[in-house]
């Protein structure tokens, strides 16, 4: 068991609705959440909203509303996408939440009493879209931000800055110590190229320019700028508090066991987070998990070209009733760290063929035979003197759990979910190899009785190993199979399935109804 873990994911701004590609990112971090559920009895999963800044006080003002009135409208269309796609967060954090302002107005007094906060006039490339200045040799050929394709603006203000360059060989110290600090390992070295060149950051904008931000307290004319105040939310969450009386749970839960973001803001967790870290003396991150990003029909996703694809409307317009075969197409349509895809009809493909198909019909098949050849008993002799196909399955099964450690250990949950399948597999020709059928006909009812007994004891451990990605689906075979779904992973065993009647013939139902063909390519709904 683990002492305890402490996930987040990005918060996510509120200018517009959740797409896929945020959804993407929580569904993500609510596996590994649920996946450390049982291996640990202390865990917390943090997510929110990012509400301030130039971009939200645009939008509120092109659409005539005040920004607070655009972020609580927009910030519950979040939290309505994360309850339909059962993301169980602890806490959802709004940057406007006034524990969190208070907290970092007292982060940012205690950064400008150490001396990491200097005031200095500034003229550089601000990119609205970043919200951050951009270094000249950054831009494209023709003067553009490379990430959103957009000229940036020439502003010139004073402004407070981060010392960040003091923090430079510390983190690159760090980086080279912890080769799991960046994961996947081969962004790291984009990281150390990036902080090569780095300059101190502005972290403030005049308040005449950016009305909607937090205030400095000493200094009304000016507002605390975006990644001060967004970066905070890790902490601020927790209850800390910079001058020395942060709360129990603050203690209890920092350092972070993992970040989980997007590559495009990998830069922003992987050196401005750390040396403001280092700057208030409090531990780094354990590891920082940038995830690629999620394209449509191989396309990027932007509003112009009318491709933006809303994580409700997939479960709509497929009329799936849990969320469970969208978070499982999601989690593994990327190995870590790298871009994915959704297209209705590989989605179509893939949940039909592993969660219908492969899982649950093996599930339906191996309990329908039991009622029909047992009326649903497992027998004594069912459980004992198995054959050694039937021992190795099941060794190959146990083995299987510490695999899918590991590689959550490593944030790979597509890789994961591979090895969950690939038992699955190896169940279902268990099962054909020994075709329990013909053991019936042959009235060699022990024989038979010990081939479904085997494949319902796998099936416990892989309704414990899908329950991250499929909580609904895990726990209904579970039901069926009378198996404690809280098993924690260390208690898992091979004498899952007790001896007595399991289950009765009304009690069967198919887990995971295939997925309609004729009602794909339905999905593109504008957000
Ligand atoms: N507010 C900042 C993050 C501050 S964290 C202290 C931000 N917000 S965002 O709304 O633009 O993005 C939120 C998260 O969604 C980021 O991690 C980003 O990488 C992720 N994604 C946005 N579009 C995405 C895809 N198309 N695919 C996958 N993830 C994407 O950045």
């Amino acid at each position: 068991m683990i002492d305890k873990y402490y996930l987040t994911t990005a918060i996510d701004y509120v200018n517009g609705a959740p797409h896929i590609g945020h959804a993407y990112e929580k569904i993500l971090t609510d596996i590994i959440a649920r996946h450390y559920s049982l291996r640990t009895d202390n865990l917390f999963f943090l997510t929110g909203t990012d509400e301030h800044g130039i971009k939200i006080q645009k939008t509120a003002a092109s659409q005539g509303i005040t920004p607070k009135e655009l972020c609580d409208m927009n910030s519950q269309k979040f939290k309505d996408a994360w309850s339909a796609l059962d993301v169980k967060y602890n806490r959802f954090i709004r940057t406007t939440d006034e524990d969190h302002e208070k907290i970092v107005q007292k982060i940012f007094q205690k950064l400008k009493d150490k001396g990491a906060i200097y005031k200095h006039e500034y003229e550089g490339w601000y990119c609205q879209g970043c919200e951050c200045f951009l270094n000249p040799k950054d831009l494209t050929e023709d003067g553009l931000c490379p990430d959103h394709m957009k000229k940036p603006d020439i502003v010139k203000e004073e402004n407070y800055f981060f010392k960040l360059t003091d923090y430079k060989d510390a983190i690159i110290k760090h980086i080279k110590e912890h080769p799991d600090f960046i994961v996947p390992s081969f962004r790291a070295n984009e990281v150390i190229n990036q902080l090569e060149d780095i300059q101190d950051i502005s972290v403030s904008r005049s308040k005449e320019n950016v009305g909607w931000g937090i205030d400095i307290l000493d200094d009304p004319e000016q507002s605390i700028y975006v990644w001060i105040d967004a970066l905070s939310n890790y902490i601020t969450a927790l209850g800390y508090d910079p001058d020395g009386n942060s709360s129990e749970q603050f203690k209890k839960l920092w350092p972070v066991d993992v970040h989980v973001i997007g590559k495009d803001i990998l830069k922003f967790h992987a050196i401005y987070w750390p040396a403001i870290l280092l700057a208030l003396d409090l531990p780094l991150p354990k590891h920082i998990f940038a995830h690629g990003w999620i394209t449509i029909d191989e396309t990027k996703m932007s509003k112009s070209l009318g491709n933006v694809v809303s994580p409700t409307s997939v479960l709509e317009n497929f009329e799936l009733s849990t969320p469970d075969a969208f978070r499982y197409y999601m989690a593994t349509s990327a190995p870590c760290g790298r871009d994915g895809n959704y297209s209705d009809q590989d989605f179509k493909e893939k949940v039909n063929a592993h969660l219908a198909n492969s899982m649950g019909n093996l599930l339906n098949r191996s309990l329908s035979m039991l009622v029909k050849y047992f009326d649903g008993e497992i027998k004594e002799e069912f459980l004992t003197n198995r054959s050694k196909e039937a021992e190795s399955l099941i060794k190959t099964t146990l083995g299987t759990v510490k695999i899918v450690e590991n590689h959550f250990n490593h944030f790979e949950i597509q890789e994961a979910a591979q090895e969950i399948i690939s038992i699955v597999d190896a169940a279902n020709k268990f099962v054909t190899d020994n075709a329990p059928w013909t053991l019936a006909k042959e009235e060699k009812m022990t024989e038979c009785g010990q081939v479904l007994a085997t494949v319902l004891e796998v099936m416990c451990v892989i309704s414990s190993l899908i329950y991250p990605y499929c909580p609904n689906i895990a726990q209904d075979m579970a039901k069926q199979l009378s198996y404690d779904i809280s098993t924690k992973y260390d208690d898992i065993t091979t004498s899952n399935i007790k001896v007595g009647k399991l289950i009765s013939k009304e009690d069967i139902h198919p887990v995971f109804l295939r997925v309609d063909s004729e009602l794909a390519d339905k999905t593109k709904a504008k957000v």
